[in-house]
């Protein structure tokens, strides 16, 4: 009888905390992409569960402004919501600019749909964005990669900018549970770098225990890991006020504002002896006589905070050589011509579809016989075209001209008649093209050759930071060029990061938030630090060459879940035959030459190199380049023979 007492107590127990309990907390996962894993295709949205003691209620979400959306209106058109209650709830009016970075509260009407709480709106992609960026950085967390997938059936590689993507957002109704303890609304609140759960608390005025209750934490640790950038709940009893919101001091959007260390993914707890500090500064940050003071505070905490094992070379100490002789000349800045929009409708026929070449490029004809490439944006194109204009190198896609009219802008490069390297691989084409092995070499070491200029000839040294197959492109004679600058950005180099006074740069540092990239090519060492290194470049270099090997996709879908390219290979050169398996996996037409198993391992293993985990232990893209150099005269030789 006590058995069945005890059973049923157990029971009664376990159904209770089900129906009673909070939304859990999901981390860092919650930013991944990968919504198929080896369990089946029960993938996790990452939104809130259904649980609430209403299907649909008000709930408010924390969105820090950026431009372009920096407006009640831009921001109110993002999130679907009522320009004229978000005025209200944030105590501004409807025509109100917001600074960068300052927090906005968005109220919200959530609803169950299925089996999770969303609010729906919508979006219209942009250039080069990804699933992960929308989710993670436009978004700032509010949505997640694996629920935009769910909701849009577009691929990652088939998103074109301007289309209209769902948004599910992230928002949640409180439980029955809550709404007994006096918790009227849920807000949904992404992280900032270094911010306890205490402090939280302080600022919503709500207890600690409350926030641990809502997001599943047990309140045995009043310090949970929680990371930067990734949403919490917080249960307040009455609307957010816009007294309890402040102006974050830590995206590198602002250039003047002083930039923290990443703390993605470090424990709270390690970090509570400069989390005060960073409270000050948050505090104080407004107040111009004290930036200086500021400044040096966190410069000194910088410089004693530094992530170990992440050093780079020194980009600008090296002394005077020929190769800074050829930098000096090189990075001669070249005339940029602008073109008023008249020459441009002309050329493209007003942007006729026959003129389109996919998406938002178009072909254009100048003059008699001109052709170039037209690419229409509306997102601000200044700074690409900075980095393009010092740019000067045969493997990367030459700038033309420039034009802006009606806030868009346009960019007019080099025309690029063989399209791009991976429409050239066309992993399901059935007509034979010429994929020789000679071919593929020689685009490998294009792409090389432009990614060496990229890093070590230019100043500062830039990382291109979007390498994949689709940014490749290859012109008449089959010479690869790498275009798409539009998440270019200068190499960090800590050593002088933290020894040099503020003036001198503007610090890179981010926080993965910041993280831009495309999925498949994206370092892995980059996602956890945010650090812009050229080693991202490599790493992407790395899969490229498995696709040109392969001529499969960067991310295949194979029964129903998502398989990393670069992944499988690594796998295959772990495992115990690499050869034979290696031999299965390559491309079938590259066979026919009878000496192709060794320049396949060859080239496996420096895309392998390539592929390694520690940023350190990757080739530079020199040596990328002489080993790419040796094969390629290898291959060359052999071919005479
Ligand atoms: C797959 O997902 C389940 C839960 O959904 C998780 O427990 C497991 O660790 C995941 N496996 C991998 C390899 O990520
Ligand atoms: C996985 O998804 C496919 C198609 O979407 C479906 O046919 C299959 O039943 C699913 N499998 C499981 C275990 O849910
Ligand atoms: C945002 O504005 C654009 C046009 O400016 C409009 O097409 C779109 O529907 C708006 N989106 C929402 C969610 O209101
Ligand atoms: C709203 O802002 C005005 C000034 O812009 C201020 O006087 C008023 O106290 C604010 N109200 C609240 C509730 O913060
Ligand atoms: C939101 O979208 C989902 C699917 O995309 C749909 O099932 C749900 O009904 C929508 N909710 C509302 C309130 O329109
Ligand atoms: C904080 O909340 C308590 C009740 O929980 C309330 O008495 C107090 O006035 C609040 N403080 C502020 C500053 O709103
Ligand atoms: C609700 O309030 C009671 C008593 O004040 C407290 O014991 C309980 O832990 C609270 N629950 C939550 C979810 O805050």
């Amino acid at each position: 009888m006590a058995q069945i007492l005890l059973t049923f107590y157990i029971l009664m127990t376990c159904l209770a905390m089900n129906v009673h309990s909070q939304q859990d907390y999901t981390g860092i996962s919650s930013q991944d992409c990968d919504s198929n894993n080896q369990t089946g295709n029960n993938s996790q949205p990452y939104l809130y569960a259904c649980n609430g003691e209403k299907r649909f209620c008000q709930a408010f979400l924390i969105f820090k402004s950026k431009p372009p959306y920096n407006s009640v209106k831009t921001i109110s058109n993002l999130t679907s919501s009522s320009p004229k209650e978000l005025a209200r709830v944030n105590n501004v009016t409807e025509s109100q600019l917001f600074p960068t970075n300052k927090e906005v509260i968005i109220p919200v009407d959530c609803s169950c749909a299925g089996q999770y709480y969303q609010k729906n709106t919508s979006i219209i992609i942009g250039d080069s964005e990804t699933y992960y960026v929308l989710a993670n950085d436009i978004l700032q967390g509010l949505s997640t990669c694996n629920s935009l997938m769910r909701d849009n059936k577009e691929g990652e590689l088939d998103l074109i900018a301007g289309m209209e993507l769902k948004v599910p957002l992230r928002c949640a109704c409180p439980t029955r549970n809550q709404f007994r303890n006096g918790t009227k609304y849920l807000l949904t609140y992404p992280l900032n770098s270094g911010e306890s759960v205490s402090d939280i608390g302080e600022r919503f005025n709500v207890t600690e225990k409350s926030i641990l209750y809502a997001n599943g934490f047990s309140e045995d640790d009043p310090n949970p890991t929680i990371f930067t950038s990734t949403p919490i709940l917080i249960p307040l009893p009455t609307e957010p006020s816009s007294t309890s919101l402040t102006i974050i001091q830590n995206s590198d959007d602002d250039t003047k504002a002083p930039t923290f260390p990443p703390l993605v993914g470090s424990d709270p707890r390690k970090q509570k002896s400069t989390r005060k500090l960073y409270v000050v500064i948050a505090i104080t940050a407004g107040c111009s006589l004290l930036v200086l003071v500021v400044a040096l505070s966190v410069f000194f905490l910088v410089y004693k905070k530094r992530p170990k094992g992440l050093l780079l070379p020194r980009m600008g100490t090296r002394r005077l050589s020929p190769e800074d002789l050829r930098a000096e000349i090189a990075s001669f800045e070249k005339g940029i011509h602008v073109y008023e929009i008249e020459e441009i409708k002309k050329a493209t026929e007003s942007f006729s579809s026959e003129r389109q070449i996919k998406g938002s490029v178009f072909y254009g004809v100048f003059g008699k016989d001109t052709t170039l490439a037209v690419k229409r944006t509306r997102k601000d194109v200044f700074k690409e075209v900075n980095i393009l204009k010092k740019l000067n190198h045969f493997n990367l896609i030459k700038l033309e001209g420039v034009c802006k009219y009606n806030d868009r802008f346009y960019q007019v490069f080099e025309y690029m008649e063989n399209g791009s390297l991976r429409e050239w691989l066309c992993e399901n084409c059935s007509s034979e093209k010429n994929w020789s092995w000679a071919m593929r070499i020689q685009i490998a070491l294009d792409i090389a050759h432009g990614l060496n200029y990229l890093h070590s000839f230019t100043k500062p040294g830039y990382v291109h930071k979007n390498i994949k197959s689709s940014n490749i492109l290859l012109d008449g004679n089959m010479r690869a060029k790498i275009a798409n600058f539009g998440l270019a950005g200068p190499a960090m180099d800590l050593e002088t990061t933290t020894t040099t006074s503020t003036s001198t740069d503007h610090s890179q540092r981010t926080t993965a938030s910041h993280v831009v990239g495309t999925r498949g090519y994206v370092d892995p060492a980059y996602l956890a630090t945010g650090i812009t290194t050229p080693k991202i470049d490599v790493f992407a270099f790395g899969v490229v060459v498995l696709e040109l090997m392969t001529r499969k996709n960067a991310v295949a879908v194979q029964n129903g879940r998502e398989v990393l390219l670069s992944k499988a290979v690594v796998e295959i050169m772990e495992g115990d035959c690499p050869e034979a398996d290696l031999g299965v996996f390559i491309d079938p037409s590259l066979k026919e030459d009878n000496r192709y198993r060794e320049f396949a391992l060859r080239l496996a293993k420096l895309s392998v190199a390539c592929l390694k985990r520690e940023p350190e232990s990757r080739p530079s893209m020199a040596e990328v380049v002489s080993t790419l150099s040796k094969i390629q005269a290898d291959h060359l030789q052999k071919i005479d023979l």
